[in-house]
């Protein structure tokens, strides 16, 4: 078989059996070009060539196993091949990370444009999984100092393999905390892509879902439990001129309309994704200072 003759072969079993993507692809043909191109070790891209290129028979029998399980065990692809995408850079994941999908990818691409004031000489990736987002960032600024951080060990072994993977030892630190108790600010930029599904939420996910860590998913109540805590907390440790930027995906209206306290931008994306805010310090700052004073004291009145 050809490259091309594999990728119709393994679309259409995929095709006929109702999986779920949303694990970076999104349809039947990209799922299979993922599978066989990682197989055969080829690089994605518009060459046209490579779709006359022959597999030997190892690399057609790994094909057929590997989708063979995709189906019997609703297994997303990037954990039976144990590496994903994520602004252009591959990344070491299995069952103890998150796979990275977030649409912060790029914003990160994009250095941000136009929230940051200068390049951040600091950075924290908050709730960091495989370490994806603050390593992208790390790339995009290299002249920064990035800390990723999460409440899991494990995860934050895994953070570590992709630090050394991509070579930035020197200026990348993983610290194990929950949200920001173990952290020592301040930081110029704050990015996180904390849990936001609620206990129902996650009961309805898709099989694929329960093959990725409940801890990356499930935030308590509503799902708004550990992103608003980020809100309420991250001024503390940003700069002046700080910004945070959180994804809260579907649960971005829900936080719109619970609390429009904090004046957050919602972010537009041109290559899809939504739920994703940046706050400034100085308004995060601001709700904060107004919830803790409160309301005016009434006046004593003789
Ligand atoms: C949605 S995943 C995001 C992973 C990665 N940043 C990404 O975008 O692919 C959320 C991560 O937050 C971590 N987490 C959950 N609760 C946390 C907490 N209280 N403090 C810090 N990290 C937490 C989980 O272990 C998980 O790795």
């Amino acid at each position: 078989m050809n490259v091309r003759q594999c990728v119709e072969f393994v679309a259409q079993q995929f095709a006929a059996a109702d999986l779920y993507y949303g694990h970076g692809t999104d349809n039947a043909w990209d799922e299979a070009v993922y599978l066989v191109f990682t197989v055969a070790g080829l690089p994605f891209g518009d060459d046209a060539a490579v779709a006359d290129q022959l597999l030997d028979d190892v690399m057609q029998q790994r094909v057929e196993a590997l989708t063979l399980r995709r189906i019997e065990e609703r297994r997303p692809m990037a954990y039976l091949l144990q590496e994903a995408w994520f602004a252009g850079l591959p990344f070491h994941v299995d069952e103890r990370v998150l796979i990275p999908r977030s649409p912060i990818a790029e914003l990160v691409l994009n250095q941000f444009e136009p929230l940051l004031a200068a390049p951040p000489a600091r950075i924290l990736d908050l709730c960091t999984g495989s370490g994806c987002i603050g390593i992208a960032a790390a790339l995009a600024f290299p002249e920064a100092k990035v800390d990723l951080s999460d409440i899991a060990p494990d995860a934050l072994e895994l953070a570590q393999r992709n630090i050394r993977r991509h070579g930035l030892g020197q200026r990348v630190a993983t610290i194990e905390s929950d949200l920001f108790a173990q952290l020592k600010g301040p930081y110029d930029l704050i990015i996180a892509n904390p849990p936001y599904v609620s206990a129902q939420e996650v009961a309805d996910l898709p099989p694929e879902y329960r093959h990725e860590p409940v801890g990356a998913l499930l935030s308590e109540a509503d799902g708004l439990d550990l992103p608003l805590a980020i809100l309420r907390q991250a001024a503390n440790l940003l700069t002046t001129h700080g910004v945070l930027v959180m994804e809260v995906g579907y649960s971005g209206p829900l936080l719109a309309a619970r609390h429009p306290e904090f004046p957050v931008t919602w972010l537009a994306f041109e290559h899809g994704g939504e739920g994703v805010l940046a706050i400034a310090k100085a308004d995060l700052a601001s709700v904060q200072t107004a919830t803790t004073v409160g309301p005016a004291a009434p006046k004593f009145v003789r």
